[in-house]
């Protein structure tokens, strides 16, 4: 499966912030907010990622991102030159995707939860579509998911005025190798932009549409207003000092998934150590060799006998 990173848009949302800096570039407590869907994706097990930005943020992803191969990735660009929706998405990735099953996610969604790289990855091969569904507050601002009683998914519409559900359905979608032409045929909505919402639709229609619920140990937020960006940022800081492990820690992903050893983590913190980021991946490293020795102890009796 191919990941699909859009960081396109022009953050209208967070003006005057990101007037000259794309918004997905923005910190989100002490990494930049790509970092976190970056991380999503790794953990879903996809290494090779197309990250769509506009022509002008280009140069600073590639700054800040590479070609991945130091995180044991895959990374290529592309860019959407004007805001036309996020299934214009697959129109410009169609070389890069060569007929594979796509995993796309919006750069703005951070996504948190127990077990959520392996539930990720437990339903990353898809007939169809996989999207997800998430119970909100107020879910006028996303897709909206309507089920049946035996979680068959009903409909799927973008921002209604009046929501059929409380389910909103965050930024990452698992699609099949129809996804291209799917997307081909779609036409501009009432705002002139390829819906997601009408891919969904698209893939229900054809009964290949699944959604899997979010339990709520899992945290999905979005970041695209001032409130949710501090929000986003607290949340992230509580939970790292609390628990002393991060979230969307790339480098930690990408070892965790095993596409970098430990000698390549090491060389990673080398250069972050000032900011304290490095000894965070280091201390990986320490704990990880701890628990080898408390395990090889217990196992030295059963061993011996
Ligand atoms: C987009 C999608 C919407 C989805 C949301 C998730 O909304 O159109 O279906 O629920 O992302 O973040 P937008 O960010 O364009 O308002």
């Amino acid at each position: 499966m191919r990941g699909i990173l859009l960081a396109g848009g022009t953050g209208s949302r967070l003006w005057p912030i990101t007037r000259a800096v794309s918004k997905q570039l923005m910190p989100v407590f002490d990494k930049p907010m790509v970092y976190y869907p970056l991380s999503t994706l790794v953990m879903a097990g996809v290494s090779e990622v197309l990250v769509i930005t506009t022509p002008e943020d280009r140069p600073q992803f590639q700054r800040l991102l590479g070609d991945g191969h130091p995180w044991g990735l895959r990374l290529e660009y592309a860019v959407q030159p004007e805001p036309r929706g996020i299934a214009q998405a697959f129109l410009i990735a169609e070389d890069f995707l060569a007929g594979a099953p796509a995993a796309l996610i919006l750069g703005d969604n951070i996504f948190h939860g127990v077990g959520l790289g392996r539930r990720l990855r437990d339903r990353g091969t898809v007939t169809g579509g996989r999207i997800f569904a998430y119970p909100v507050a107020d879910p006028t601002a996303y897709g909206v998911v309507e089920f049946d009683p035996a979680g068959r998914v009903l409909s799927i519409e973008e921002k209604p005025a009046v929501p059929r559900s409380r389910y909103a359905v965050p930024g990452l979608y698992f699609y099949d190798g129809a996804v291209v032409d799917i997307a081909r045929g779609l036409r501009p909505s009432a705002r002139g932009e390829l819906e997601i919402s009408d891919v969904n639709a698209a893939y229900l229609e054809r009964g290949q549409l699944h959604a899997t619920l979010l339990d709520r140990g899992t945290a999905w937020l979005d970041t695209g207003t001032f409130d949710s960006l501090v929000q986003a940022a607290e949340f992230v800081r509580v939970i790292e000092e609390r628990q002393s492990l991060k979230i969307g820690c790339v480098e930690e992903a990408a070892w965790r998934a095993g596409l970098i050893d430990e000698g390549q983590l090491r060389r990673l913190a080398e250069p972050l150590c000032k900011s304290g980021y490095g000894d965070y991946l280091l201390r990986l490293l320490d704990w990880e060799a701890q628990r080898h020795e408390q395990f090889a102890d217990r196992l030295v009796p059963v061993a011996g006998r």
